[in-house]
């Protein structure tokens, strides 16, 4: 199995998932080790790395001739930044996904393609309807964008070429090894090292979250028992807690009063609201979350989150000073 982007926060959670759960793996990892990616995430695990971009055919033909079976994780992630520089996001996401899908095409090698719920745009915070597989494309940032012409390729490969792939779209994801300019680990090592939670605009904003094992688990359904050409939408039902709900619990997690962060600027085009209906995978593949949709399943996999970032300093002070530096330039 090659996997895309195996240094990242997803990738590395996926790769510990399938050595431990599906042994029978032999993992090679592509990565370009950008800002986002860590090596020592991978340190001492059984695979074969690459550091190496998506957009380089060379290596991309000769890692995927190697293989069964790809799943893409590489990509440009973060909305923010997306928001200051667009350029990255347009090479990795559009220009390395069809590098990838090319290879594939060539070495009849099977596909899964990592999406993201906010290809769909997002919802108004009063409207109950939740994203499903058959719900319209409306990318509202440079990010979402990028993500979504990525899956139109990955369609058009299916339907022109006859590529044997599949496709999900998840929501947001928590746990280990997430980097630290995403809202959960942020709040958590800003109270670790002494600064304050900040929380955008009123944080009415609501996040379908999911614990990233429970992600890992759905992409392995999919892998042995999707169906070719299909896409699998995946969320835990947490899509009643919004921004505000989890600072706070947060802040409580970490012994603090549930008011003590504070509101910064808010997002230029920022999403409202996201849910995801993912009665489909549920149905046909038997997949369920184990963090489920009760505030207590989001407590307990925020809690053994915080537990890793307070064991981990070594993942995430180096670039505390950097990051804060960034946002505080955006008034964030
Ligand atoms: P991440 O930013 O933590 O990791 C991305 C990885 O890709 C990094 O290791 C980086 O070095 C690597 N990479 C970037 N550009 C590359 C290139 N040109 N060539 C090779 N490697 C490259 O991202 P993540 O949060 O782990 O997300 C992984 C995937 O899951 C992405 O496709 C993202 O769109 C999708 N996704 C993420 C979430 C979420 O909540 N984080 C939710 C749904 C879907
Ligand atoms: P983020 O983790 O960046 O994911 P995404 O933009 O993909 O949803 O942000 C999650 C939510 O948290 C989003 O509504 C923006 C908000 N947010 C804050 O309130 N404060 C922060 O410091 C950050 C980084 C995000």
């Amino acid at each position: 199995m090659l996997v895309t982007g195996g240094a990242g926060f997803i990738g590395t959670n996926f790769i510990r998932y399938t050595l431990k759960n599906f042994p029978h793996y032999e993992i090679s990892v592509l990565d370009k080790l950008t800002y986002a990616g860590n090596f020592n995430n991978l340190r001492g695990l059984d695979i074969r790395f690459t550091q190496g971009d998506i957009c380089d055919t060379n290596v991309v033909d000769s890692l995927v001739s190697q293989a069964d079976i790809v799943v893409h994780f590489a990509a440009e992630s973060h909305n923010d930044n997306s928001l200051r520089d667009p350029s990255p996001f347009i090479y990795t996401n559009l220009v390395g996904t069809y590098s990838l899908l090319e290879a594939v095409r060539r070495h009849e090698v099977r596909f899964h393609h990592i999406s993201t719920d906010e290809v769909f745009g997002d919802l108004a915070l009063d409207d109950p309807s939740r994203f499903s597989e058959t719900t319209p494309y409306r990318p509202s940032s440079p990010y979402s964008a990028t993500k979504a012409g990525s899956d139109h390729l990955v369609r058009a490969w299916v339907r022109s070429f006859g590529i044997a792939a599949t496709i999900s779209h998840c929501s947001n994801n928590y746990g280990p090894y997430q980097h630290i300019e995403k809202f959960i680990p942020r709040q958590i090592t800003n109270i670790l090292s002494g600064r304050t939670p900040k929380l955008y605009g009123t944080g009415e904003q609501v996040r379908d979250w999911i614990h990233v094992d429970d992600h890992s688990a759905a992409v392995h359904a999919i892998l042995s028992s999707g169906t070719l050409g299909e896409t699998y939408v995946i969320g835990a039902d947490n899509d009643h807690v919004n921004n505000r709900r989890v600072i706070s619990l947060i802040c409580e997690l970490m012994g603090l009063s549930p008011d003590a962060y504070e509101h910064v600027a808010d997002r230029p085009g920022h999403d409202q609201r996201y849910a995801m209906d993912s009665s489909k995978i549920r149905r046909e593949l038997g997949w369920k979350p184990r963090y489920t949709d009760t505030d207590t399943g989001m407590r307990e996999g925020l809690e053994h989150t915080i537990a890793w970032y307070r064991e981990h300093e070594e993942f995430w002070l180096a670039d505390k000073a950097q990051v804060e530096q960034s946002y505080a330039e955006q008034g964030q």
